[in-house]
């Protein structure tokens, strides 16, 4: 008996319905007194389903009786069933953790960067690292200065950056998105290793070309031509500003402290080394500095109500030297990013949620 309650339980666990009816087959008779009572049991609870077995001619195969074999057949597809949703509970709550955990409303940080390079430092502080991959773009999640993150490299180019912005929200909700990278700088004002915080950005290559030039998109509801950063973000980046530390500035009389302004950012899918485009971006847009990803990421973001910001450290002036000084720089530039973008990670911590 003991043997043959063994392989009961053993096909139980092994969840499949047939052997457990063989067993209970070949059982004999030392099992009736069980058999009664599970029979008495579930003909009291599911009369019903008593009824359909018998329709189905199962007990034809236990000697024209309802044997209690075929309730404990039953009985096994309900405690799979049972077990089944248990497992999925857990595998979802196991896999929805570390999207929830230390953050006060659950939704994490998103930080956006276009090239390895800029990411980085970022990754290095990095804590409980996990990484999922979603059409191809690998997102790491954890926690960066105690709060709960997920930081992605979306590639060059403003369709890599709205891709990745898309992933982003769709499978990680995240409170607040902020890109941080590097740029060229259009403000004379503006070296190497400078911070721009975006007030506003903009894409410099999106409208009309005609015989008389080059002329803005015209703004529409959904894609404005300037997408405004959140006061309240602006005002955490302004706090960053007064207690960073970031890597000198190299200048033509040594290297000072970078400046860190608030200015306009715009985007493009060419990287611009040229004075005359210079000109011609400074005059249309006013704008303090230019890079390829930008303003795609923060109209993605303010068409689904996500708080967005862009940082952007200098790497080059966009000027005919750019590649060079981009090659030289980007290393410095990309880590005072990274760096300013940590220090308001702290920053948010401490102040109050961000509201779209
Ligand atoms: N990113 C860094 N420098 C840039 C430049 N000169 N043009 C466009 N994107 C840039």
């Amino acid at each position: 008996m003991a043997t043959d309650r063994i392989c009961i339980g053993l096909t139980y666990s092994l969840g499949t319905e047939s052997k457990a009816k063989t067993v209970f087959r070949n059982s004999g008779e030392k099992y009736i007194g069980q058999k009664n009572a599970g029979q008495k049991h579930y003909r009291q609870k599911n009369k019903w389903q008593k009824n359909r077995w018998q329709k189905n001619r199962w007990q034809k195969n236990v000697g024209g009786k309802i044997g209690w074999q075929e309730y404990i057949g039953r009985e096994n597809r309900r405690g799979n069933m049972t077990r089944l949703f248990q497992i999925v509970i857990v595998v979802l709550a196991v896999a929805w953790w570390p999207l929830c955990a230390g953050s006060s409303d659950g939704r994490p940080t998103g930080i956006l960067t276009a090239l390895p390079e800029e990411m980085q430092v970022l990754s290095q502080h990095l804590k409980d690292k996990r990484m999922r991959t979603f059409l191809g773009v690998t997102f790491q999640t954890g926690k960066l200065e105690g709060r709960k993150v997920v930081l992605a490299t979306s590639g060059i180019g403003k369709i890599n950056a709205a891709k990745t912005a898309a992933l982003l929200l769709d499978r990680f909700n995240p409170g607040e998105v902020i890109f941080s990278g590097v740029a060229g700088g259009l403000n004379p004002d503006l070296a190497p290793g400078d911070i721009v915080i975006g007030t506003r950005t903009a894409q410099h290559d999106f409208g009309k070309l005609t015989e008389r030039g080059f002329e803005p998109q015209t703004p529409t509801a959904e894609t404005p031509l300037f997408i405004e950063a959140p006061g309240e973000l602006l005002r955490a980046a302004d706090r960053v500003a007064a207690r960073v530390k970031l890597a000198p500035v190299l200048t033509t009389h040594g290297t000072r402290t970078p400046r860190v302004i608030r200015g306009v950012i715009i985007t493009g899918d060419v990287f611009v080394a040229s004075p005359t485009k210079v000109a011609e971006l400074r005059e249309t847009f006013k704008a303090d500095a230019v890079e390829m990803e930008g303003a795609a990421v923060a109209l993605v973001c303010w068409q689904q109500r996500v708080p967005c910001m862009v940082i952007r450290s200098i790497s080059d002036k966009a000027d005919v030297g750019a590649w060079e000084d981009f090659e030289r720089f980007i290393k410095m530039a990309a880590d005072n990013s990274a760096r300013f973008t940590l220090e308001l990670l702290r920053v948010l911590t401490e102040q109050p949620k961000v509201t779209p």
